[in-house]
């Protein structure tokens, strides 16, 4: 940026007057002879002035040129003008100068501070420093008063450009930092749309939910309905409509978590559900599947849970026999564990079937080489069935010498280990989501 004081010498001839008091303005700075402080002229050959302030000429004591010579600004020539000026420039007092020089210095102070300063906080820092009204700027102005009213004008002259100069520089370093910025921001928050997306893990079914899912669709399609029953029960339903009366050995199957209500216990297994829904449909037949949580006391561990799930089935009506059954559960294990499984039915006892069988299929992880999975045997027990017990049938609203049923119990967590050839059971609950990943 050109010096503002150059440009004054180089004959700049705007004159914003800013701090220049009004009603001295008609003094012109290339007159200036005559002193603030006495009124009187300082070159007159009369020796220094007797005032206070320090006259360049008074103090040098020589006179340079005609100091006196009456100005008519409007008459005079350009280059004349000039000429007069930078001779006013040179003859000013030290005062003036002192100022004039001050000015310039605050003014390459100003610029080289602007440089550095690389923020919104600190150009408003730099513009209290410099431009604010107890700024340095003013400062310096406030000594205006110590110079003859003639050498006023160039003073406010100077400053005002000098303000007029650093306001712009300010305005041009402000709008730089702001942009520097904004490109900062704009670099920091960029977003390259041309990256491949991030993979999202996409939530899977639990697999007990999955097992539940097939097995209604496999029974829904042999007409089966699923049918809801409560998992917090009775003694009765749970245990004495299934023709186990109190005491009866058969009970020691289940260890039963009971309830502090007298007779009221959680259900130990889905067959209770064979009860509500007999009570419920009597005299009419029935084909449904009843699943559902089931609670057992018992000791968690590799191969057994205290919560798990079980799916009852259940079919009463007018002639149905074992064939029945074996066709039903054949049918499924094939839709379950695929075309061609072998199957065997173990003879079992159940107090609520009779006669009671255990059903095997083959061993889906080593096709009855022998494996941990099936312990060797070869064979994997799915589900316990039977046909229904008379007396099951005549508690529960059906005349068993007109009706028949059959019914099976599954454990569908039993059947996942043995699908997947998942080895603990504890997996289940534990909320390990690799389990997940696993099937
Ligand atoms: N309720 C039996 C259990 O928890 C499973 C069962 C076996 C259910 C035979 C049945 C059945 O309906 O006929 O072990």
């Amino acid at each position: 940026m050109r010096s503002v004081l150059g440009s004054i010498m180089g004959g700049t001839t705007e004159f914003a007057g800013n701090f220049v008091p009004r009603d001295e303005c008609v003094v012109s700075f290339f007159d200036s002879t005559v002193c603030v402080g006495t009124g009187r002229g300082v070159d007159e050959g009369r020796g220094p002035c007797a005032c206070p302030l320090v006259h360049r000429s008074a103090h040098r004591g020589q006179a340079q040129g005609p100091l006196h010579t009456p100005r008519h600004p409007l008459s005079l020539r350009k280059d004349e003008e000039l000429r007069q000026r930078e001779a006013a420039f040179h003859m000013g007092s030290t005062v003036q100068e002192d100022i004039l020089q001050q000015l310039e210095a605050l003014h390459r102070e100003a610029e080289a501070a602007l440089a550095q300063a690389n923020s919104s906080e600190t150009t408003q820092a730099w513009h209290s420093e410099y431009l604010g009204r107890k700024g340095r700027l003013t400062g310096i102005l406030r000594n205006l008063g110590s110079l003859a009213p003639e050498e006023r004008p160039l003073v406010g002259k100077v400053a005002n450009e000098i303000k007029v100069a650093l306001e712009q520089a300010l305005q041009e370093r402000q709008a730089a930092i702001a942009q520097a910025e904004l490109e900062a921001m704009r670099r920091a928050e960029s977003v390259d749309v041309t990256l491949p997306g991030r993979p999202q893990t996409l939530g899977k079914l639990h697999i007990t939910t999955r097992m539940l899912r097939d097995i209604y669709k496999i029974f829904a399609e042999m007409g089966f309905q699923v049918y809801e029953s409560p998992e917090v029960e009775t003694d009765e339903y749970n245990f004495q409509l299934l023709n186990m009366p109190p005491g009866h050995p058969a009970r020691d199957m289940w260890d039963t978590f009971y309830t502090t209500t007298p007779g009221q216990l959680l259900r130990t297994h889905t067959s209770p559900g064979q009860v509500h829904a007999m009570r419920q449909y009597a005299p009419q037949p029935i084909r449904v599947i009843v699943p559902g949580k089931v609670y057992r006391y018992e000791q968690v561990t590799a191969r057994s849970e205290s919560m798990f799930y079980q799916v009852e089935g259940l079919a009463v009506g007018k002639h149905i026999t074992f064939s029945d059954l074996k066709g039903v559960l054949m049918n499924y294990a094939n839709q379950m564990y695929g075309e061609g499984r072998e199957a065997r039915f173990r003879k079992s006892y159940f107090p609520f079937t009779e006669p009671s069988v255990e059903m095997d299929i083959d061993c889906v992880i080593c096709n009855r080489k022998g494996c941990p999975i099936c312990k060797y045997t070869g064979w994997l027990e799915i589900l316990g069935a039977g046909m229904v017990q008379p007396l099951v049938l005549q508690y529960n609203g059906y005349d068993p010498t007109e009706f028949s049923g059959f019914a099976f119990g599954m454990g569908p967590e039993r059947m996942a280990l043995q699908k997947y050839g998942i080895d603990d059971i504890r997996y289940f609950y534990s909320n390990d989501v690799r389990l997940l990943e696993r099937v």
